[in-house]
């Protein structure tokens, strides 16, 4: 199956109340591993790139390349949307340019007024090509200069403003923060959560920060209407720890153990059985 918008298959998600996971990638190994997983779960799927891991990778163009050839060649046909995460007004419009489905305007930072106009802009920009938005309000905290801060809560008014310019799904932060979370974390705020759907009704809405939040909080989380979970620093994290058991255990100075295809291997594995584990807890599992 071709490259898809989000749009439908979180539309379907928030009515069966479940929940897509945005995971973002970071090479070939990691969106090939993400794509099997997800062909074997029977999931839809949906990849994140940031600005800097498109950068990383070489370009939006190789990216889309890519994950084309992946979809193509290695037979996926569950639905797989390729996601600008956190994009800037710039790289919206490249990404829209070089054949992204989906894309996110962070317009967080913004006053309310500025993010209105300039997701207004993007939205009609990326809807004339068929292109989904997620819109964020309230900006997702995270490790800044090595302070942690608390995720800041978004204005369920503000949040209804920015749903009304036809998003198509709308992040709002609610406590949630990038990385992984501090031990005196207050956990997500789901009066501000609850109230934020009161408001949005039955808008698909985004949880950022998906690293480090207990199972029950997810669950509840999805219960109120969150369509879309992303998941990056969990990746990241058990594909460290694998490739560092490997080399630790010698496994690089057997025979033709430093071959990168073996190199990489358990850290390939770690991530789809993280991926895996997520689209369990997700309930996305069967639900191409
Ligand atoms: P984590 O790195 O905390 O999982 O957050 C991912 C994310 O929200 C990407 O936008």
């Amino acid at each position: 199956m071709a490259l898809v918008s989000a749009t439908e298959m979180l539309q379907k998600a928030e009515a069966g109340h479940y929940a897509v996971g945005q995971f973002n990638i970071n090479n070939l190994e990691w969106t090939k591993a993400i794509l099997e997983t997800a062909q074997e779960c029977n999931s839809p799927v949906i990849l994140g790139v940031s600005e800097g891991a498109g950068k990383y990778m070489g370009g939006y163009d190789v990216v889309v390349g890519m994950v084309n050839g992946l979809i193509k060649d290695q037979n996926i046909t569950v639905p797989v949307a390729l996601h600008l995460d956190h994009g800037s007004y710039e790289h919206c419009y490249k990404c829209i340019e070089a054949g992204f489905p989906s894309i996110m305007f962070d317009g967080s930072h913004y006053s309310i007024e500025e993010n209105v106009e300039k997701t207004t802009e993007i939205v009609k920009a990326a809807h004339a090509k068929g292109v989904s938005v997620e819109a964020e309000v309230g900006s997702i905290g995270g490790e800044e200069d090595g302070v942690v801060g608390m995720g800041e809560c978004a204005d369920p008014k503000e949040c209804k403003r920015i749903a009304d310019l036809g998003v198509d799904f709308l992040a709002a932060g609610i406590g949630n923060i990038h990385g992984k979370y501090p031990a005196n974390w207050a956990g997500l705020q789901f009066d501000v959560l609850a109230a934020v759907q009161g408001e949005t009704g039955t808008l698909p809405l985004v949880l950022h920060g998906g690293t480090g939040i207990p199972d029950d909080m997810i669950k509840k989380a999805i219960s109120l209407g969150v369509a879309k979970i992303n998941v990056n620093t969990e990746c990241q994290l058990v594909f460290a720890e694998a490739t560092r058991k490997y080399i630790e255990d010698g496994k690089d100075l057997e025979g033709k153990g430093f071959d990168p295809r073996k190199l990489l291997a358990p850290g390939y594995q770690a991530i789809k059985a993280k991926v895996k584990e997520k689209m369990e807890l997700f309930g996305s599992v069967g639900k191409a």
